[in-house]
């Protein structure tokens, strides 16, 4: 089969794949929401997924954390299927998940909030007390906010603390629900350098929902979504302005 370089499915090149959803059909009782889903992260690579409100982003992100069940259709981790897992599995097999809203817990302090990470790695750290010192490279904001109350820091703060939460897992694959979503643009740019550092330093993988097109001109590939189906994908540096308007809010 030819494929031109914009079709061009990286499930079917070299790289190696750290997740590959395939053929996922997901309901809400009767209401069909995904529809025959196909999407791949490379290992390695920050894949970021577009589309407007209420086409099943965050139904796609829920169900890859196996908080659905989808009726049919396949989701691969590693290597090996993961239907089969519960959250908590699937967490300390290596994925790490922001949802959106992020839900960082209110009366705890940041400390707390932050070791709360280690529950999902497969092994705990030797001293569960400490904070790596990577985690105030990548947010240096949250070091001078250890002792604050989670529900204390503004909504870019707690976004940071959410996301370095996930990261003290040590996760394999990030997935992250619309981390800038009602936040202030200084703090999305803080965000976004961090979230590419993690790929470029890390090695982590990363599976973004995000409308704010500088950010998602970060990731590797796009997946657009429409009425719970993917009609559009490729690299980003091909993102054309149809495309753009088409699923972004601009
Ligand atoms: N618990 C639920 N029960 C029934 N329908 C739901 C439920 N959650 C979401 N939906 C519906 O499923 C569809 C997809 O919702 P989803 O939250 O996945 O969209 P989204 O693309 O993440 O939207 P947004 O950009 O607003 O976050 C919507 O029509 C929504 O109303
Ligand atoms: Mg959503």
């Amino acid at each position: 089969m030819v494929q031109t370089a914009t079709t061009l499915d990286p499930a079917a090149a070299a790289t190696p794949l750290m997740l590959q959803v395939s053929d996922l059909n997901v309901y809400y009782g009767e209401s069909h929401i995904l529809r025959n889903v196909d999407l791949s992260v490379p290992k390695g690579e920050m894949v970021c997924l577009i589309g407007r409100n209420g086409v099943g982003k965050t139904t796609l992100l829920k169900t890859i954390m196996g908080l659905l069940k989808p009726r049919s259709g396949n989701i691969v981790f590693s290597g090996r299927s993961i239907l089969g897992k519960t959250p908590d599995q699937r967490a300390r097999l290596g994925i790490g998940y922001v949802p959106q809203g992020r839900e960082v817990i209110p009366r705890l302090t940041v400390k707390e909030n932050l070791l709360l990470g280690y529950e999902a790695r497969a092994e705990r750290p030797r001293n569960t007390q400490a904070i790596p010192e990577e985690i105030f490279e990548l947010f240096p904001v949250l070091k001078d906010m250890l002792w604050r109350m989670g529900g204390d820091l503004s909504g870019g703060q707690q976004q940071q603390l959410a996301i370095a939460r996930a990261i003290m897992g040590q996760p394999q694959l990030l997935v992250l629900d619309e981390p800038t979503e009602g936040i202030q643009p200084s703090i999305i740019l803080d965000i976004e350098s961090a979230v590419r550092r993690i790929v470029a330093t890390t090695g982590i993988s990363v599976l973004l929902v995000e409308q704010h097109l500088h950010f998602v001109r970060q990731a590797d590939r796009y997946y657009a979504m429409q009425k719970g189906g993917i009609v559009a994908s490729g690299p980003t540096s091909e993102l054309s302005k149809e495309v753009i308007q088409r699923f972004l809010a601009v």
